[in-house]
């Protein structure tokens, strides 16, 4: 049997609707999960209570790694945005299957590691970039959880992202995520489509993080 399929038949389905939360951030870890449908947040309240987006994650993502592999518990709050359909995972079975297979704890390593790189991006960041490359950034990364790439090159954001979400996502305020969105939707870096936001030419946007 392959791996992937060994750790399918120990994985329990679950379903979430809508703004269903999957467990809260200082929640005992129990297991990780994969998305297989929809998009979850991972969000984390700052000391004045207000929500901050860490990520958006879509299908094939890994959530709930971080409490498996330090047993510290859980980072973040994690909370459906559409209809999903997740499976989990438990600890021990997590472990068993991957002591005998040194492929998932590489697979488990590049994605800590490329969770870190984001990390990283977001701290230079706060430090150098403008906020417009800010919100730039913000909106690459909600593409890379929500974004629904077409042969155009256009992604559309398959959820509807408010300017607040954007602006805590990004950490500037919300006036200066508002201004940057509209010069992007004025320039035609972005557009709307029925309340989604579509990335129409992702190379000026990426290109907006070096200046
Ligand atoms: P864990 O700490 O077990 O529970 C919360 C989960 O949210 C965490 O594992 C990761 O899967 C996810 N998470 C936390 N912080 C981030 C981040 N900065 N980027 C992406 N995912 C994150």
């Amino acid at each position: 049997m392959s791996v992937w399929r060994a750790l399918a038949a120990v994985s329990i389905e679950r379903k979430l609707r809508p703004k269903e939360i999957l467990f809260h951030a200082g929640d005992f870890g129990d297991g990780c999960y994969v998305v297989r449908e929809g998009a979850v947040k991972a969000t984390i309240l700052s000391k004045d209570g207000q929500e901050r987006l860490l990520a958006v994650l879509g299908p094939g993502a890994m959530i709930g790694e971080m409490s498996l592999v330090d047993d510290e518990p859980r980072s973040a709050t994690v909370s459906a945005i559409r209809d999903c359909r997740l499976v989990h995972l438990r600890k021990q079975a997590f472990f068993s299957i991957a002591d005998q297979n040194p492929a998932i704890y590489r697979h488990a390593m590049r994605l800590l590691a490329q969770r870190l790189r984001g990390t990283n991006e977001s701290v230079l960041a706060q430090g150098s970039m403008s906020a417009a490359g800010r919100v730039a950034l913000a909106f690459m990364s909600l593409a890379g959880g929500l974004g629904d790439g077409s042969q155009t090159g256009r992604i559309v954001l398959g959820h509807r992202v408010t300017q607040t979400d954007i602006a805590n996502m990004a950490g500037v305020a919300r006036e200066n995520a508002s201004r940057a969105i509209n010069d992007m939707l004025r320039s035609g870096i972005l557009s709307r489509e029925r309340g989604h936001y579509v990335i129409e030419k992702p190379d000026r946007l990426h290109a907006l993080t070096d200046e």
